[in-house]
């Protein structure tokens, strides 16, 4: 299973994704067409952003969750492949500030393109995903989702004013990975369940569960930027130091490492080298600081999973259990 071949939502090779492969599917058809261009430049962008492919999560949860009242599709598809376009549209900017080279296992945009070419796709598609959630008449969606832009850039915000700051909290970590990645996750899941008829409770229930995955899922992607290789997870490895993002592996060592004075003078030159990235990777590992941040990631899943018992049992509800099992297990 391949990072860019689509891996968790378009390849179908997950059980639990099984319930929701037809919806997907079209999703997946949706996004293609909405990415259609009459402008040669725009279409090749797309095209290359396309063959990138991604794990599909946020719509793969919007389905999961909107499956368990028997949603409306034609709601459902449209306002799926809206937020998978919102998510490409971060990613286009988060590169293109990160100055990344690598993505879903493809050159960046920016890196293709340039950084001009690369914040007016990124623009383009958020253009293209709220113009989807307006298509669907139903104003609930365009609401959540403005909000969610908002409070990703609230985060995004907070973490370029903390960079290279180690003397920066654990708590003002989890608030800012809440807000630039738990947050969208838990309102595509409040959001499936909205659409589709859930009661107040049922949707408090479901944004809890996203909440608990968003964060797990975030703390994993900072434990496998310090300890993963890039060809698995097709995306450049120790890019959160260079960049000057403190993540929890790191906090944690700048509180219990012997070295940890050291470790914060190197944050403080502002000027992370292979080296430096290494030093600290290394010290991070044997002050147990990977083993803390995936024990944390393992609690917010593991209450996230409990959550679930709020809701009606049904096939979808099981396969979202699996789902949060699965993401703070990944490798890449
Ligand atoms: C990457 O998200 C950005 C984070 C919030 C960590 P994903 O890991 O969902 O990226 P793709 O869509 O699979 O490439
Ligand atoms: C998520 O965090 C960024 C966004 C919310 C767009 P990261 O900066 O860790 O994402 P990656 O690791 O580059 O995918
Ligand atoms: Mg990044
Ligand atoms: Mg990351």
């Amino acid at each position: 299973m391949r990072v860019r071949q689509g891996a968790v939502a378009a390849s179908g090779r997950l059980g639990f994704l099984e319930g929701i492969q037809p919806p997907l599917a079209l999703g997946e058809q949706e996004i293609n067409r909405v990415l259609r261009d009459d402008n040669r430049l725009v279409e090749d962008v797309s095209t290359h952003l396309l063959r990138g492919g991604g794990k599909r999560l946020r719509p793969a949860l919007i389905l999961m969750a909107g499956e368990i009242w028997q949603g409306p599709a034609d709601l459902l598809v449209p306002v799926a492949a809206a937020a998978e376009l919102i998510h490409m549209a971060t990613l286009v900017h988060d590169d293109t500030m990160d100055r990344a080279q690598l993505r879903r296992g493809l050159p960046t945009v920016n890196a293709v393109w340039g950084v001009h070419v690369a914040i007016l796709t990124g623009d383009y598609l958020f253009a293209k995903a709220f113009s989807l959630l307006a298509a669907t008449g139903d104003n609930r969606a365009v609401r959540v989702m403005a909000d969610v832009v908002f409070q990703m850039c609230t985060g995004e915000i907070a973490q370029h004013a903390q960079a290279f700051d180690p003397d920066q909290t654990e708590a003002e970590y989890l608030d800012r990975i809440d807000k630039k990645t738990a947050y969208f996750i838990a309102e595509c899941c409040r959001l499936g369940g909205l659409l589709s008829g859930a009661s107040a409770e049922e949707q408090e229930a479901l944004r809890d569960f996203g909440y608990g995955i968003g964060m797990g899922f975030q703390i994993i992607d900072d434990i496998l930027d310090l300890s993963a290789s890039a060809q698995k997870l097709g995306k450049p490895i120790g890019s959160d130091l260079r960049c000057g993002v403190i993540t929890l592996p790191v906090i944690h060592a700048l509180h219990h490492s012997p070295q940890r004075e050291h470790i914060a003078h190197l944050i403080r030159t502002r000027n992370l080298g292979d080296k430096e990235v290494e030093e600290i990777r290394h010290r991070v590992e044997r002050c147990g600081g990977l083993h803390y941040a995936l024990r944390m990631a393992e609690r917010f899943t593991e209450h996230a999973r409990r959550r679930l018992d709020a809701l009606p049992s049904a096939p979808a509800r099981e396969a979202l259990r699996e789902m949060a099992a699965y993401l703070v297990r990944r490798e890449y």
